[in-house]
């Protein structure tokens, strides 16, 4: 090997490498017309001054569901004076306290009081200034999922969605983003009966949409010649395993980093095989935090034992959760179609066909998750 492909110890393979960060706002953003166009045109009443069509975004991770929203976020705010958009992440923001609280700070450029002050009075403090002001607020409620866990779904979404009633001239519009709108159940009538979201789908990414979107980030992210096309269409291969793009983003950035350790001016498939290693759990890991429990806990079963009949499993289950058996036929149905768990039907039981359960990643790999999650 000359000196020349060696990477000298101040050099990086990296030409920007915020372009492989999580919470990079790509320009370039194919594939996703459909959905950025339904969801401006159920924002367009809010350019008027009107209430708004409220939205539910609905697919599994890392298709673009966040980023769909952010992009017609910043559309609004730069021609839209008059709406004032919102987004919460409910992972972190997990009470209607901690809800108000976001949108109190987006609307007056301050965190309200932590204590001594009562949820109704920043809600009302939120809606004087919608009403004085003559804006509309639009909030999308990032993860719904984690605030329906938290049972504070109900309050939150019926405060938001009801304020016009209480509080004539108040106009407020609601985009829930979730991986699958089951995790919608919780959602009590009253809450359900003035929701009434449009619901735009992101389904999974293919082979091709998926390499011509990190194609784009390995222009932007690499300088020339490091990632080569047999490199990146290896990236795109384990990508397509989940569909997530976050993974394949994050697996570039890993490769970048395991190449640059060796000193070496290009990746390598090796490079690419070590970081995998890491990216496939964050994938996992993240998908699993976003179960519920007793799903949590069906998973548990299954990686406990690596393969079991379906019969057994539910006995088992419902033991655990006191359960009923369409729970547990739904649960096995979304582990299934998160690529969690093969549920086929073989031939091979004693009374016709039997229903094998398995993991479809290292028992281990998702134990690890589940004890992190
Ligand atoms: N069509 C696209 N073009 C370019 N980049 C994209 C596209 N779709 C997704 N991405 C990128 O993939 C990553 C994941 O996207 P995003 O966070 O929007 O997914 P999500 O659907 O909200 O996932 P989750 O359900 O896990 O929150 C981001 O880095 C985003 O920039
Ligand atoms: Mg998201």
């Amino acid at each position: 090997m000359t000196g020349n492909d060696m990477l000298l110890w101040d050099e990086t393979l990296f030409k920007d490498l915020s372009v492989l960060e999580p919470d990079y706002l790509p320009d370039y953003f194919p594939h996703r017309d459909t959905q950025l166009n339904a969801l401006r045109f159920a924002l367009r009443p809010a350019l008027r001054g009107m209430r708004p069509l409220n939205c539910l975004m609905v697919g599994p991770p890392g298709t673009g569901k966040t980023s769909a929203v952010m992009k017609v976020f910043r559309e609004v705010e730069a021609h839209a004076p008059n709406v004032m958009p919102v987004k919460v992440n409910c992972q972190i923001d997990s009470t209607r306290f901690a809800v108000i609280s976001r949108i109190y700070k987006k609307l007056f450029g301050i965190s309200p009081p932590t204590s001594g002050v009562a949820f109704r009075k920043l809600f009302e403090n939120v809606v004087d200034f919608l009403v004085s002001s003559e804006k509309v607020l639009l909030v999308a409620l990032d993860d719904l999922n984690y605030l329906c866990y938290e049972g504070h779904a109900n309050e939150v979404m019926y405060s938001l969605l009801r304020a016009h009633e209480q509080y004539p001239g108040v106009r407020i519009g609601v985009i829930g983003i979730v991986n699958d709108a089951s995790d919608l159940y919780r959602l009590d009538a009253r809450v359900n009966s003035v929701f009434l979201p449009e619901e735009i789908n992101f389904p999974r990414y293919g082979y091709a949409e998926i390499l011509d979107i990190l194609r784009d980030r390995v222009k932007y992210g690499f300088y020339p010649k490091v990632v080569s096309d047999e490199v990146l269409e290896m990236v795109v291969s384990y990508v397509e395993k989940t569909g997530d793009l976050r993974v394949g983003i994050d697996l570039l950035k890993r490769s970048g980093f395991n190449a640059e350790r060796r000193g070496s001016r290009t990746i390598s498939s090796v490079d690419v095989e070590k970081a995998y290693e890491a990216s496939k759990l964050l994938h996992l890991c993240r998908g699993i935090s976003l179960l519920s429990d007793p799903e949590k806990q069906l998973l548990e079963l299954i990686a406990g034992k690596g393969e079991i009949q379906a019969g057994e499993l539910y006995r088992s289950f419902h033991e655990l959760t006191q359960l009923g058996y369409t729970r547990f036929y739904g649960m096995v149905n979304k582990l299934q179609s998160l690529n969690y768990v093969d549920a086929d039907f073989t031939g091979k039981g004693q009374r016709g066909r039997t229903r094998i359960i398995k993991t479809k990643f290292e028992a281990e790999d998702i134990l690890n998750c589940l004890e992190k999650a």
